[in-house]
């Protein structure tokens, strides 16, 4: 059996499509696009990147996209105060903030994230928002977690009463994750079990999984001996390995051997990674819209 491979580009575009009416309407009423503001630190090329691909696709659908580039020596309060000046619009406008991740290792990634206004988090990973999640009233829902679940949803993969082993437990995405598909309704109610470096015999909790999503950041660590036969298999890990003398994008998942065991299987590049950023650019327009509804009485 070969896997069916999960598109994660269409998909993608067709929520980006989606959501051009919707910045033309919110554009119209508050006199502008909505504006994404992401903050980038160092010179991570992985980083810079995604960040050029967040900002290219957020101009596709009409959202003004700026970028702040940050000198790598940057400390916690420096950061703290660009994110809060930014969140009191000193340099303009703004609906949706963004810190790329990761912050150089002498920054306190936490204290920095707290300093988003929680209204304008479309990552979701201020506690607010984190705890919003965990309660089961989300607002914003990080972005790959979503992804993920928007690629499950539009497969047709029932997840009511489904074992899903996520591989994991970080918090932009093992842990809201793991929330998400076990939230009650529609692309939830799973049973959901949560595996880490120190889950004991990791193949025979993976072997169990309907839903298997790999997302540890170690290069093609899921072999098909780990998949249960007809499983579907989501491969949320993006590792740069070195091929001979040239370099390639491989995910979590050892696509080449899993793609014969499995039902399906998301592909590296081309699967999860459009999701994530066109869930930041639905988010970025949820905050558009929350932020400038009229007030209500009382
Ligand atoms: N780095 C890797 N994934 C993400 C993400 O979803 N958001 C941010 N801000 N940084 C990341």
């Amino acid at each position: 059996m070969t896997a069916k491979q999960l598109n994660g580009r269409e998909l993608a575009q067709k929520i980006q499509q989606n959501l051009v009416p919707q910045v033309v309407e919110i554009t119209r009423e508050i006199g502008r696009p909505p504006r994404l503001v992401v903050v980038l630190v160092g010179n991570v090329a992985a980083s810079a990147s995604y960040v050029k691909s967040k900002e290219a696709a957020a101009k596709r659908v009409g959202i003004t996209a700026d970028i702040f580039s940050i000198p790598e020596s940057t400390t916690t309060a420096e950061l703290v105060a660009t994110v809060k000046a930014i969140g009191r619009e000193e340099h303009g406008p703004v609906d949706g903030i963004l810190v790329q991740l990761p912050l150089p290792d002498h920054v306190d990634a936490r204290t920095v994230l707290d300093a988003v206004p929680p209204d304008r988090d479309v990552d979701g990973f201020h506690a607010e928002n984190a705890g919003l999640l965990s309660q089961g009233r989300p607002r914003f829902i990080p972005c790959t977690a979503a992804g993920v679940q928007k690629m499950i949803l539009d497969a047709g993969v029932e997840t009511r009463g489904k074992h899903v082993v996520i591989v994991g437990r970080s918090d932009i995405v093992g842990k809201p994750l793991a929330l998400l598909l076990a939230s009650r309704g529609p692309g939830g109610d799973a049973t959901v079990s949560l595996c880490h470096s120190h889950t004991a015999n990791l193949k025979a909790i993976t072997r169990q999984a309907d839903i298997l999503v790999a997302a540890v950041g170690i290069p093609q660590l899921i072999t098909a001996d780990m998949v249960k036969p007809g499983g579907v298999v989501i491969d949320v890990g993006i590792n740069r390995i070195q091929d001979g003398d040239k370099s390639r994008l491989v995910g979590d998942v050892d696509y080449d051997t899993v793609v014969e065991a499995a039902a399906a299987v998301s592909p590296v590049p081309g699967g999860v990674g459009p999701l994530t950023v066109a869930m930041l650019l639905e988010n970025t327009v949820l905050a558009a819209k929350e932020r400038n509804k009229a007030p209500s009485d009382g």
